[in-house]
């Protein structure tokens, strides 16, 4: 399926590792120009340069790295102004910079309390103020935040990061009305548990606290979903890129579970 993205321009926040990174890749595929952000040069960097040396693409998409903190509000506005002076345009905004800062919620630190809510909620929150007046204008855009299923399924040892997702889904909704009176669309995705290097150290973490391999934690959280596995981060990379397409031109302040199954919920 052709999904029309060749030419567009994207910022992907979190583009380093992870979700972000896989996102990127199959956007860079589909032939769309980005801005990735991390805080981090360091892994941002072979991230650009591995999409810049995809072959088979002419033109080949141009890839920007941009090192913020997107906990900072004066950050994210020159990310956003650099995006367009890089760019020209931004047709496209992935929110998914988030850090996950697991544990028990009275063992929390208000460092960590605050960070939770600066870099996610605040993050997503202020890429959208700064970016959306520039999509209304040019009366073209869609943005995807990247949420999870604790959203609406609270889990014990992510009690904060639950309440940020839940505050996430009712901004996406809302926010969607002013949007879409100027053709901009805002949808999210919100995955399950997903094989990414973060997930990968937490059960390292846990093999290691239980004594078991880190097989036998994979196998096991995957036996307690339906469909018995954990998501990957190309299926969501794919569902991304077609939210950011225009094949759904009628879809908005939607929340799509990625998830196996694991938290039905209407
Ligand atoms: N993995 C899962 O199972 C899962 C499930 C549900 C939802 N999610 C959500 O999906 C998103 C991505 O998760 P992931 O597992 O791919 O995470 P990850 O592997 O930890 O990657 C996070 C990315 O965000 C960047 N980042 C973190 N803090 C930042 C900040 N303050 N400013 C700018 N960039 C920042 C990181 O790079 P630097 O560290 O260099 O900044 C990295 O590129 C998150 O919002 C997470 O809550 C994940």
């Amino acid at each position: 399926m052709d999904l029309g993205l060749r030419g567009k321009t994207a910022i992907v926040t979190g583009a380093s590792q992870g979700i972000g990174a896989a996102i990127a890749r199959a956007l860079h595929t589909e032939g769309v120009s980005m801005v990735l952000v991390a805080r981090s040069l360091e892994r941002l960097d072979p991230m650009t340069r591995t999409l810049g040396a995809q072959v088979g693409q002419t033109p080949r998409p141009a890839v920007y790295p941009i090192v913020a903190d997107l906990g900072i509000r004066a950050e994210v506005e020159r990310v956003v102004a650099q995006a367009i002076e890089r760019l020209g345009h931004v047709d496209i905004l992935v929110n998914n910079a988030g850090r996950a800062h697991t544990g028990s919620f009275f063992d929390m630190s208000e460092e960590h309390l605050q960070d939770i809510w600066q870099v996610k909620a605040f993050g997503y929150v202020r890429m959208v103020r700064a970016i959306a007046p520039h999509m209304m204008e040019r009366k073209s855009g869609s943005i995807i935040n990247i949420i999870g299923t604790a959203a609406r399924t609270p889990t014990e040892d992510f009690i904060v990061g639950s309440m940020v997702n839940a505050a996430l889904l009712n901004f996406t909704r809302g926010i969607s009305r002013s949007l879409g009176r100027n053709n901009v669309r805002i949808n999210s995705i919100s995955p399950g548990w997903t094989l990414t290097e973060w997930l990968q150290r937490k059960f390292e973490l846990q093999a290691a606290a239980e004594g078991v391999s880190v097989e036998e934690i994979e196998r096991r959280e995957a036996r307690a979903i339906p469909l018995r596995r954990l998501v990957t981060m190309d299926e969501i990379a794919s569902l991304a890129v077609l939210l950011a397409s225009d094949r759904l031109p009628a879809m908005t302040g939607e929340d799509v579970i990625l998830d196996g199954g694991a938290t039905p919920s209407i």
